[in-house]
């Protein structure tokens, strides 16, 4: 159930067992729902149906990064990843775009089937052969997907797209099936549909079946999500906010220049927009697979979200495919992707997609914030400190003054953590009299 407010002033000092009960006074879940995220919550059995040769279960770390309000809504946004300082920085990034919010645009879930069709003698007469029977083609998919058709989805569009006149393969054309997914992701919908429809294709063009299959570069379903800071939430200890805005707009400019850096910058994206697809039980390759081909769309690779310099603020834009269901897939058998999926308040897919879009232009956010000022290193290991702190056997209060040490020597290794945790954990001499 979504949250009532996300906005959870010292979460990050709570043990797990604490963060659950304080996650109940702003969800609807109950305390025995968090069992889906304990040991054994996905039973081996299940997981056995999940896919082929099982032989365990693999766990990763899973969080709740707060401070979202998406949309005029607070969310509590799940993730689930391995990589330390993810969470921190998105719910810090959140906090600063708290004041106005995030606010996203999804267009509708269309995603595109592909029927690739070979050896046409001419790929120009075919391609007009198959454009006069469109309608009936269409006729003919929207009667496999009855169902989904009442729902207000099902096949939306068909496109011919000539590819090459001669070569190898003889002339050679694909046609696009476009079908609204409505809450699903829609892979098995799309193969379904390809497959059955490639024999009236390729006999209408007069070639032979090539491959049927669904895009990964979904460019008709995507997100776009903005936000805007002002300056006085940008600001760091050592600089102004004036100058983090500028220098984050220059960040961005540069990862519009660069595709080296683009590569990078879109990386500090999917650390968010990925966490979130795990945690709720997507195909994020897909996901990925679709962000770096959409990135590259103009021919040269370049960045998913820009920052733009306005008075007094920054403003962000990220857009990017977005092919995520909360129907079907892993969600009919995984607990702990349902239990996401309700933390998030996450029932639709155009809801989910924004969450997965806002935590991306979050953990970009933070990723400039920290390149353009003090560099990213300084963060990353005052929080390795705490977790070598926690490794170490540090509870409570101890968590940080142990981390505090590390971080002040600079030596983060866990030999010194369990020293300092040993010497500060030890109780105090007592002065003993003659
Ligand atoms: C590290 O996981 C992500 C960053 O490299 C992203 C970036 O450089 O923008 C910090």
């Amino acid at each position: 159930m979504s949250s009532s407010s996300s906005r959870l002033t010292g979460f990050y000092r709570l043990p797990p067992a604490e963060r659950r009960r304080r996650l109940l006074d702003h969800t609807q879940l109950s305390l025995e729902g968090f069992a889906a995220l304990d040991p054994g919550a996905l039973p081996i059995d299940v997981a056995d149906g999940m896919i082929e040769n099982v032989i365990g279960v693999y766990a990763l770390p899973f969080a709740v990064a707060v401070n979202f309000t998406i949309d005029g809504r607070d969310v509590l946004v799940p993730m689930a990843i391995e990589e330390p300082s993810v969470v921190a920085a998105a719910s810090n990034a959140a906090r600063m775009a708290r004041p106005a919010g995030f606010t996203s645009a999804v267009s509708a879930p269309v995603m595109i089937g592909q029927i690739q069709i070979t050896e046409l003698a001419d790929v120009d007469a075919s391609a007009q052969a198959l454009r006069a029977h469109a309608e009936a083609l269409l006729d003919d998919a929207r009667r496999l997907v009855p169902r989904l058709t009442e729902r207000g989805g099902g096949p939306v569009g068909l496109e011919v797209r000539p590819l090459t006149r001669s070569g190898p393969d003889g002339g050679v054309l694909v046609v696009h099936l476009l079908v609204d997914c409505r809450d699903a992701m829609g892979a098995n919908l799309i193969n379904t549909l390809c497959e059955a429809l490639a024999g009236k294709v390729a006999a209408l063009a007069g070639g032979r079946v090539g491959l049927r299959i669904l895009s990964n570069l979904t460019d008709g379903r995507t997100v776009t999500v903005r936000c805007s800071i002002d300056d006085a939430l940008l600001a760091s200890e050592d600089a102004a906010g004036a100058d983090v805005r500028a220098a984050i707009a220059a960040a961005s400019r540069f990862a519009e220049l660069d595709p080296y850096r683009a590569a990078t910058h879109n990386k500090g994206i999917m650390n968010g927009v990925d966490a979130v697809l795990v945690a709720t039980g997507q195909d994020w390759r897909a996901v990925e697979a679709g962000a770096h081909a959409y990135a590259a769309r103009s021919g040269s690779y370049g960045p998913l979200a820009v920052w733009r310099e306005r008075t007094g603020g920054l403003d962000g834009e990220l857009v990017m495919p977005m092919a995520v269901g909360t129907v079907g897939g892993a969600l009919h058998v995984h607990p702990g992707a349902r239990l996401a999926l309700d933390l998030a308040g996450a029932h639709a897919a155009d809801r989910l997609a924004a969450i997965a879009g806002a935590a991306g232009l979050a953990t970009n956010l933070a990723a400039l914030r920290a390149l353009a000022t003090e560099g990213i290193q300084r963060g990353h290991m005052a929080l390795h400190a705490r977790g070598l702190a926690r490794a170490a056997g540090a509870t409570g209060e101890l968590v940080d003054r142990v981390a505090d040490e590390l971080a002040a020597t600079g030596d983060v290794k866990p030999d010194r953590a369990r020293e300092v945790m040993a010497r500060l954990s030890s109780p105090r001499m007592v002065k003993e009299g003659p």
